[in-house]
């Protein structure tokens, strides 16, 4: 009789993600803010291996400086792993190894994807078989961009985020991001937007209670037309990012004179996102960004969300 073995690796994968459009309500008695978003997910993505073990711990290699990072219970993946045994009383552990490509604290949920690949990787590791439902709820628990590092594509965010429906989108766009040697907190972006608008209360129209996203955003996806989601392009958390880094705004002017469609903040910064017109002018906007001594990576965008890769 031959029976299957419970694997002792399993690989996942999630993406990173630019928000092409994000526009933020007024501060909420809870400490959060109710967003209304358009999340692409993009081909940087980290790669979370899952191995059986008794208790919980990580480690982290990749194309980004990982030595910053926490690898006790404050870290999100663990915190997944945990999440999980909890909720399946699961009663061993796990060792993730992490290997990182997307900028840590640099506006494109990098952690969120760990967490989302953890999720994942952990169910089909331990054999606990959540649904995808449950899974989901489970994300929304970790953190405001984990649900969407899970399904991934085009999506609309309502809620902190995290409430998703999907977006029709064709094609594929052209991204070049210029990553900063810097993280930023996003708690502390959001509490600099706060400050602005108490500030200019006076001078500025009340924020929405609840944002929407312009149809503009949802035509040009839908077109898969990279000039006219250039025109749309939007993030509120722009403005309080340059004014914490202000030289971010410099790396935009760059990016914009030298064949970006438009440049935009991803997320809560600092990385910075520049939209190309196609392959050709994105590999050219590579090149002079790297030239004036920016680190320059190259992304596609829509791909899945996070997804097993092999047991
Ligand atoms: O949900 P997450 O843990 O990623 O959020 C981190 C912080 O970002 C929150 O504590 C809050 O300060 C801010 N945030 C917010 N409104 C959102 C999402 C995040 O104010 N919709």
């Amino acid at each position: 009789m031959t029976t299957s073995a419970a694997p002792k690796v399993v690989h996942a994968r999630a993406p990173g993600k630019i928000n092409v459009f994000l526009k933020v309500g007024a501060l909420l008695e809870d400490g959060y803010h109710d967003v209304a978003t358009a999340f692409q997910a993009v081909s940087l993505t980290e790669e979370v291996r899952a191995v059986a073990a008794d208790d919980f711990s990580v480690s982290f290699s990749g194309s980004v400086d990982t030595s910053g990072l926490s690898t006790d219970g404050t870290n999100l993946a663990i915190k997944a792993a945990t999440l999980l045994a909890r909720r399946t009383g699961y009663r061993k552990g796990v060792h993730l190894e992490i290997e990182k490509n997307v900028p840590i604290a640099g506006g494109m949920g990098g952690g969120s994807a760990d967490a989302a690949a953890t999720l994942l990787a952990c169910d089909t590791l331990w054999g606990t078989d959540l649904s995808r439902e449950e899974l989901l709820d489970l994300a929304t628990q970790l953190g405001s961009d984990v649900p969407f590092a899970f399904t991934g594509g085009t999506a609309i965010g309502t809620g902190r985020g995290d409430q998703l429906s999907p977006a029709l989108a064709k094609g594929q766009f052209q991204w070049v991001l210029a990553l900063a040697g810097f993280g930023m907190s996003t708690p502390d972006v959001y509490s600099e937007l706060d400050r602005h608008r108490d500030r200019h209360s006076q001078d500025i129209f009340p924020a929405q209670p609840q944002p929407q996203v312009d149809t503009g955003v949802l035509q040009a996806l839908r077109a898969g037309d990279p000039h006219m989601l250039a025109e749309v392009l939007h993030n509120d958390l722009q403005a309080p990012a340059l004014h914490l880094e202000p030289q971010l705004a410099s790396v935009i002017e760059l990016g914009e004179e030298n064949g970006a469609l438009a440049g935009i903040i991803s997320g809560s910064g600092p990385t910075v996102a520049f939209l190309a017109a196609d392959l050709d002018s994105a590999l050219e906007l590579q090149i002079a960004l790297s030239a004036a001594r920016l680190t320059v990576v190259r992304a596609t965008g829509p791909v899945h969300g996070a997804r097993i890769v092999n047991v």
